[in-house]
């Protein structure tokens, strides 16, 4: 089982996801991985997509860069996991991808698609987005003492990410469950947890 955890920035997505590995950790075999990243080399690759010194990265090497360390993560990570038989919980993959880099950086479905065609075979079972207003979560981010380089995005580049998110939604409604971010965490754990176990 392969389940995705995707939102805006501050929309709590990694404390959703940790609370959500303790809780079925006590009975199933479970692991928790990320993107761009969650494996040694995409790891490193992650390093240079978010690094504030890398100001003149131009929108397709950023979308080549994480297409090439979320094709290094599927097969050292993912793939062995569920091959395994493990629930794979991961915060962030293709969708990221179709949000931030087909809409808000305006590459398009195509060819962002087109260089992810490796991942669009393994897609998830279930994806969770939590949905907020971009000042919302920018705002919540702002008492983080460090930034990368995406972070220091404009606003209208998040509104354009939240966007994009609502139409990647509207392409896989089946996959796609919305969750309204303004809830407290302990309501929206509940609430995915609820979802897993029917699917289990
Ligand atoms: P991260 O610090 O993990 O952000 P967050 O806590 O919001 O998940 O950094 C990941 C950044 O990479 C985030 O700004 C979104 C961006 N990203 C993309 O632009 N495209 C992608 O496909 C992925 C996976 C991430």
């Amino acid at each position: 089982m392969f389940i995705t955890f995707e939102g805006g920035e501050g929309t709590g997505k990694t404390t959703l996801i940790k609370r959500v590995y303790k809780a079925l950790h006590k009975n199933h075999n479970v692991i928790m991985t990320r993107e761009p990243g969650g494996s040694e080399i995409a790891e490193i690759i992650r390093d240079v997509i978010l690094n504030p010194k890398n100001k003149a990265m131009t929108p397709r090497t950023e979308a080549l860069l994480i297409a090439a360390s979320r094709a290094q993560h599927l097969d050292d990570t993912i793939l062995p996991a569920i091959n395994e038989g493990k629930i794979v919980l991961c915060d962030r993959y293709l969708d990221s991808s179709l949000a931030y880099q087909a809409v808000a950086r305006h590459l398009g479905f195509d060819f962002v698609l087109a260089i992810n065609q490796y991942a669009t075979e393994h897609m998830p079972n279930v994806t969770f987005y939590i949905d907020l207003e971009p000042e919302v979560g920018i705002a919540r981010i702002a008492k983080r003492k460090k930034y990368d380089r995406l972070d220091q995005e404009t606003i209208d580049y998040h509104h354009l990410v939240r966007q994009g998110y609502l139409e990647v939604l509207k392409k896989y409604p089946d996959r796609i469950i919305l969750i309204d971010g303004t809830q407290s965490l302990d309501e929206i754990s509940t609430f995915i947890l609820k979802e897993i176990q029917k699917i289990l």
